[in-house]
């Protein structure tokens, strides 16, 4: 698929990204990257833990790392992982995601293929807490 020069350079961060994943557990490594509507990219690695319930994905540490940043304004993700299947994001990670932008871009990179989506494709009927 083609993609414009924005988001393959956002592809190329989270491909580069994976190679700092702590995964000495799957062996599994992730790397995911950020575009903030300003322009701005914040990458994030799954990191394991021998509690394996700690284990938080590379998704959500790139989101926290853009927000503790300061960084709320969130257009685009893109993941990268090892191997040949599409990495889809977890649903934890989806539900992340709807938290800041129903609308996010998710662009998911398998080695061969590069795979867009919207966020809405992937997490249809998201819970909300209505006020
Ligand atoms: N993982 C992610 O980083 N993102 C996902 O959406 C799914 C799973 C990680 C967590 C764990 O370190 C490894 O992949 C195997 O589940």
């Amino acid at each position: 698929m083609l993609i414009n020069d924005k988001y393959s350079h956002l592809v190329g961060k989270a491909r580069k990204a994976k190679h700092n994943a702590y995964a000495p557990y799957s062996h599994y490594q992730v790397g995911a990257a950020v575009l903030t509507r300003s322009g701005e990219i914040f990458i994030g690695v799954n990191v394991e833990n021998a509690s394996f319930g700690l284990t938080v994905c590379a998704e959500r540490n790139a989101i926290f790392n853009a927000l503790s940043q300061g960084n709320i304004d969130l257009e685009a993700i893109a993941i990268s992982a090892q191997g040949e299947d599409i990495p889809y994001p977890c649903g934890a990670c989806r539900q992340v995601m709807e938290e800041f932008n129903p609308d996010f871009i998710v662009i998911l990179d398998s080695g061969d293929s590069i795979n867009i989506y919207s966020l809405k494709e992937l997490l249809p009927m998201a819970f909300k807490l209505k006020s």
